[in-house]
């Protein structure tokens, strides 16, 4: 089982061969999502919402996102495992940025990190790539600029904003990333962004002709608090079957069906009733 390398998703897309990804915050579903074939775990800051109950990405610190990549590290072998680099950890300065960067390797056990942001973040992916660490990109929609952007906004609509992220892409590859993220923009543009650059891309509501799909691991569960984007498929309803079963066990205890004689431990021959009578 060849473990996933930064060489080997340059391969994919040589080949044309699909790269898969996911977002995972924790060892088992890490450990499911490898059993399951994926390529690529991303410990996303969206961890924020997903697990933490935020309603953005913006209070994620760089503790928090040491301690889900760890886990999800430790816990498989084949997927490259990539970390996101949260709010505040990157802008301040190209120091700043490889330090945190290196802690997010040194802790983590990950192996390479993901930074938000297109052209003028170039000098920063530069540093960060020449200290040996591998940069995933992210353009497009960008969750941590949700003020500036006036929302969760689709990205490169218009002509002018079109060119404006080709020329972020085109940056970002320049500056040394191993690979891109281009979370929500129109399909004709996601897949002519992907032709125009070497290093492959990941799409999240990007349309099919990246190189790569991500998706965030709660939303395809159905346990995120929607309203979902149109680029979320639901592949099981998770929130509905986790419901159903708790409604089960609070009406199982109230009725005392549950434990049932299986369910609990028995003394060998009723031995501490007969001391406990004995004594009496
Ligand atoms: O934080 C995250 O999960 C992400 C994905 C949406 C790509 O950045």
């Amino acid at each position: 089982m060849d473990k996933i390398t930064t060489l080997k998703l340059a391969e994919f897309k040589r080949q044309g061969r699909k790269i898969t990804a996911l977002t995972a915050y924790d060892a088992p579903f890490a450990r499911m999502m490898e059993d399951a074939g994926v390529d690529l775990i991303l410990v996303g800051d969206s961890v924020g919402m997903a697990m933490h109950g935020k309603a953005d990405t913006l209070s994620v610190t760089m503790d928090e996102m040491v301690l889900h990549a760890r886990a999800v590290a430790s816990a498989v072998k084949r997927p490259m495992v990539v970390v996101d680099m949260p709010f505040m950890s990157f802008q301040v300065s190209k120091e700043k940025a490889v330090e945190n960067a290196g802690r997010l390797i040194k802790e983590t056990g990950a192996q390479a990190v993901k930074l938000e942001g297109g052209e003028k973040l170039s000098a920063t992916i530069r540093a960060i790539a020449d200290a040996g660490i591998p940069v995933m990109g992210h353009v497009g929609l960008t969750p941590q600029s949700v003020h500036q952007l006036g929302g969760y906004r689709v990205q490169g609509k218009q002509p002018e904003a079109a060119r404006r992220l080709i020329a972020d892409a085109k940056a970002v590859e320049k500056a040394g990333a191993f690979s891109l993220v281009l979370e929500a923009v129109p399909a004709e543009l996601g897949a002519v962004v992907t032709a125009s650059l070497h290093i492959p891309t990941i799409g999240i509501g990007a349309g099919a002709g990246c190189d790569g799909q991500i998706l965030v691991m709660h939303d395809m569960f159905g346990i995120s608090d929607g309203p979902h984007p149109r680029f979320v498929k639901t592949y099981v309803n998770m929130r509905e079957q986790a419901v159903n079963a708790f409604k089960e066990y609070v009406d199982e205890v109230r009725d005392a069906r549950f434990p049932a004689a299986e369910h609990c431990y028995h003394a060998r021959d009723g031995t501490p009733l007969s001391v406990v009578a004995k004594k009496r």
